[in-house]
């Protein structure tokens, strides 16, 4: 798949006749440029159609998400959590973390999303920055390279907002000792085999007036 900047304005548009993108460098790590919305079509009066469509086609990926743009900074910082090994990116929206992994030296970056268009967008922001992240649309069609070692990295940044993902960290342990989660929406995750490592502030880029609440982000190691 090749994903050019005129794909993604089409599916952005799908959204909002009016939206529009830019290459946008993140505050927290001024290295990395995604195509992210820009401009004011967020920032407006939306008329009872436009909400519907907001609602059905909300482009996820077009915003980087509090806990992605901090996660993208955490792996960047700490190289050592991925050099030298696969990391997946499960719900990567715009592909921010697994983008940051691949620039910290990881061997494999997997963005994984079950939203094409984030794959798409993820696609076009690897090759923004001048990296490699393989896509994969379903966390359960990932297979390890028989007998190579050392265990993935599995990152899941702003991906338990929906509780109905909750499953997945069990799915996750079970084919890595190594997880890392970054949520700014549940205040209540708790599980016997991680710790909180961090809380941190962060923001969502671009800002748009349903995240003000959203800003700080717990980091959750597996252990
Ligand atoms: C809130 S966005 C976060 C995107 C990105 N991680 C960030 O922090 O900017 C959540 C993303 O997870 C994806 N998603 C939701 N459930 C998923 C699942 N079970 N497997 C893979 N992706 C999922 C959505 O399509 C969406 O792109």
């Amino acid at each position: 798949m090749i994903s050019t900047p005129d794909n993604l304005l089409t599916m952005a548009r799908r959204m909002l006749p009016d939206a529009n993108l830019a290459a946008t460098n993140l505050p927290l790590c001024p290295e990395i440029q995604l195509w992210l919305f820009n401009g004011d079509a967020l920032n407006r009066p939306l008329s009872p159609d436009e909400q519907l469509s907001v609602q059905e086609y909300p482009c996820y990926w077009a915003f980087c998400w509090a806990s992605g743009h901090l996660l993208a900074r955490y792996i960047l910082d700490h190289p050592k959590l991925v050099k030298d090994r696969t990391v997946i990116d499960v719900g990567c929206g715009s592909g921010a973390v697994a983008v940051a992994a691949a620039m910290a030296g990881a061997r494999q970056a997997i963005g994984c999303d079950l939203d094409p268009d984030a794959l798409a967008a993820t696609d076009a922001n690897a090759r923004l920055n001048g990296v490699r992240v393989d896509l994969l649309d379903d966390f359960f069609n990932w297979r390890p390279e028989p007998g190579f070692i050392p265990e993935p990295l599995i990152v899941a940044a702003d991906l338990l907002y929906d509780r109905g993902n909750l499953p997945l960290v069990d799915e996750f342990l079970k084919r890595s000792r190594h997880v890392l989660i970054g949520d700014s929406r549940i205040r209540d995750f708790s599980h016997p085999s991680f710790e909180t490592t961090d809380t941190c502030e962060s923001s969502n880029q671009p800002e748009s007036s349903g995240f003000d609440e959203f800003h700080t982000v717990n980091v959750y190691q597996s252990f």
